[in-house]
């Protein structure tokens, strides 16, 4: 399979042709530096540095624990790996509802420490005043509507959101606003298809979907999800393109083997 390779580093503006063109944009999440340069020579467009590395590396149930510390840790990590791919860092939950003072000085150490080029934030009008300054400092920031996993307590399950008609005005009214004050890309998770239709087409920035339907401007998915790594997640959205949880506990009961019955190391696997 062949990957477009038009643009040599993609950037924001580089998303916002694509979309102007009807290409397709291609987003993976990804937390270390030997995954990220897989993902990177595979031609992802966006590698997004999310605050799922709590469930995914950490083990916790939800997107909440995870520190500034550690986003910048994961943020670094992938920075390092990446040629082409657009790099974007959750802003983790606690550095910018209710505080855009707050919010700027996370996105100031991310960018410094991480070498990052873009932040992601969940929500619309209650977290207008921390975006507007995260990009009146010169930082791209991609929005993120529908489900907001920061939010998980308020929602109280990981189901489809705005499926009533007052949820779903008001995450248009939100997509609008992202757009009006600057966002470069909004993320739309878990909504109707028919939703994911309606903002993609009023929007001119790219919307990017996680179980947001088919017209979505591109498309996300857990990298470790993804591959069949994690293994008991099995959400209608998600399309897994390899088993490698059973492929990898194969290698390793094989090794084990090998070990235990002396076969490893051999002779020409010595010095
Ligand atoms: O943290 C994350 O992985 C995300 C994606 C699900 C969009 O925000």
């Amino acid at each position: 399979m062949s990957v477009h390779k038009e643009f040599k580093k993609i950037t924001t503006h580089a998303l916002q042709a694509m979309k102007a063109r009807g290409e397709r944009i291609s987003m993976l999440t990804a937390y270390d530096y030997s995954m990220a340069k897989i993902l990177d020579a595979g031609g992802v467009d966006v590698l997004l540095v999310g605050d799922s590395a709590s469930n995914v590396m950490a083990g916790h149930e939800t997107t909440l624990p995870i520190t500034l510390d550690q986003m910048i840790y994961h943020a670094s990590s992938v920075v390092r790996a990446v040629e082409r791919a657009l790099v974007v860092v959750d802003l983790p939950f606690g550095h910018y509802q209710g505080s855009s003072r707050k919010a700027l000085a996370a996105t100031v150490r991310i960018m410094k420490e991480s070498g990052a080029h873009a932040v992601k934030m969940e929500g619309g009008e209650e977290i207008r005043e921390s975006i507007e300054r995260v990009l009146s400092a010169g930082v791209p920031v991609m929005g993120h509507l529908g489900l907001t996993p920061q939010s998980i307590y308020k929602f109280g399950t990981y189901t489809v959101r705005a499926k009533e008609e007052m949820e779903a005005k008001k995450l248009v009214k939100d997509a609008k606003l992202l757009e009006k004050i600057g966002c470069f890309a909004i993320v739309l998770e878990k909504i109707p298809a028919k939703l994911g239709k309606k903002v993609s087409e009023t929007l001119t920035i790219p919307t990017i979907g996680i179980g947001g339907g088919k017209h979505t401007d591109g498309q996300v998915l857990v990298t470790h999800d993804m591959l069949g790594i994690t293994k008991d997640f099995h959400p209608r959205f998600l399309r897994r393109y390899l088993n490698l949880f059973d492929e990898i506990k194969g290698a390793v009961e094989q090794y084990s083997a090998d070990v235990k019955s002396r076969d490893f190391p051999n002779d020409k696997e010595q010095y």
